[in-house]
């Protein structure tokens, strides 16, 4: 989609640690060529000064309520509705309260309330404040009255501590307005197929072998991919999620079922496949196994399982253009995700220790590596959600690479 030339964004600039990264943001945004105009808050300005603000935007930087001159050249509320986007990074707890609440006791919170322009949050705080009901509910109001958020992301803060709060990386909020300014879907025109969650393999009619999967990883990123404009097919086995919304899903119980699923859904431009598929099925008995008394319990016979994954890397003209695996692995991560990316034959995958200790199976983070022929690149511990993001933002740029080769451009 073409971007307009004249697009603007107002930058509210809060008082905290990672205010130094507006700083980043607004240069990035300026590449893109958008006009930038920042309103700094008291406590904005004992992080960054309005003299970086002014020579970064080339702007003049509004931050006191009550000047005479700026209400005379441009009055608040004239400021509230000169952007495409009000943009809010960082974020702080205060400012979400103070949001929350309606507060218009300062510019931020007067121009806030008196716009009429989209907002976009990009929250950056202390993993306890976010986590704190206090923040949950502030969040959830603001949510309601259609404000966006990028982030916050977990990992390392300034305050030393581990958790959920870290100001997103600006090139993911620059992604988060480029999205917004231009409506952009860049994955638009592109099919896409997720598998996800456990299969289900029946042993007897009332029996059957299964594994610890919920889906969580593989709902989100049918989530992310179709909030990119794809059109997406979610393959599931069992699991407790919700439908996700906007997504084609087909709910099957065994491999079987799901490969045949898959070969329905092509064709595709994308393949994700995260699905814990048992690699192998019981020759099923046609009724219910009785304990028999003096017997030795009876011995399940294994019959291996078709390779989803391994079946749509095949080459053939029916092939997606990018194929992603996962790899679960407890040892040896990334050797054993590396060779199971050759052996299966897909473009990428996605490794991650199942181990028990790790939580990652059945829990809401992942801590992945990304292995393409290229090489490998470790990610922090995230969100799944957020995992799911970045993946999609990966394989955009992919898709926008001048020479798609199946290397992570
Ligand atoms: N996979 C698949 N069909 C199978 C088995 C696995 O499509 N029958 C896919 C998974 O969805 C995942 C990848 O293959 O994308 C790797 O799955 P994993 O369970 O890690 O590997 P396995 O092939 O089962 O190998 P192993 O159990 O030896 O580690």
């Amino acid at each position: 989609m073409g971007a307009r030339a004249d697009r603007s964004v107002l930058l509210v600039v809060c008082g905290g640690i990672a205010a130094y990264k507006a700083l980043e943001l607004i240069r990035r945004l300026r590449e893109n060529g958008i006009r930038v105009r920042t309103v700094l808050t008291e406590g904005g300005a004992r992080f960054v000064t309005p003299l970086s603000l002014q020579a970064l935007s080339g702007e003049r930087v509004f931050s006191d309520l009550f000047s005479l001159t700026d209400e005379s050249e441009m009055g608040h509320i004239a400021l509230s509705r000169s952007s495409d986007l009000i943009v809010v990074c960082p974020a702080t707890a205060d400012i979400l309260a103070r949001m929350s609440a309606g507060l218009a006791d300062d510019l931020a919170t007067t121009v806030l309330l008196a716009t009429d322009t989209p907002v976009l949050a990009a929250p950056a705080m202390n993993a306890r404040m976010w986590q704190h009901p206090a923040t949950q509910a502030n969040i959830a109001t603001l949510a309601a009255r259609g404000v966006a958020f990028v982030g916050p992301e977990t990992g390392l803060m300034a305050c030393n501590e581990h958790g959920p709060g870290r100001l997103a990386e600006p090139d993911s909020i620059l992604a988060a307005i480029l999205a917004r300014l231009d409506g952009a879907q860049p994955l638009a025109g592109r099919r896409a197929l997720v598998t996800a969650g456990p299969t289900h393999e029946p042993i007897d009619p009332v029996r059957y072998l299964a594994n610890r999967s919920s889906g969580t990883q593989g709902y989100a990123i049918a989530r992310a991919l179709a909030a990119a404009g794809a059109d997406v097919t979610l393959v599931s086995g069992p699991t407790t999620l919700p439908d996700p919304q906007g997504v084609h899903i087909v709910r099957v119980e065994t491999a079987r079922a799901m490969l045949a699923a898959c070969m329905q859904a092509l064709p595709c431009d994308i393949a994700v496949c995260t699905a814990a598929v048992a690699d192998w099925h019981v020759d099923e008995a046609p009724q219910k196994i009785k304990k028999t008394a003096g017997q030795p319990p009876p011995a399940l016979r294994l019959v291996p399982n078709p390779d989803i994954l391994a079946t749509l890397s095949q080459p053939s003209p029916a092939r997606p253009r990018l194929v992603v695996g996962f790899a679960a692995e407890t040892e040896h991560v990334v050797e054993h995700a590396t060779a199971k990316r050759l052996r299966k034959g897909c473009d990428w995958i996605v490794a991650n220790d199942v181990s028990p200790e790790s939580g990652i199976m059945g829990g809401a983070e992942n801590e992945i590596d990304l292995i393409d022929a290229a090489g490998c690149t470790h990610w922090p511990r995230l969100d799944k959600t957020q995992v799911a993001q970045r993946l999609v933002a990966r394989i955009t740029a992919f898709f926008n690479a001048p020479h798609v080769d199946g290397h992570t451009p």
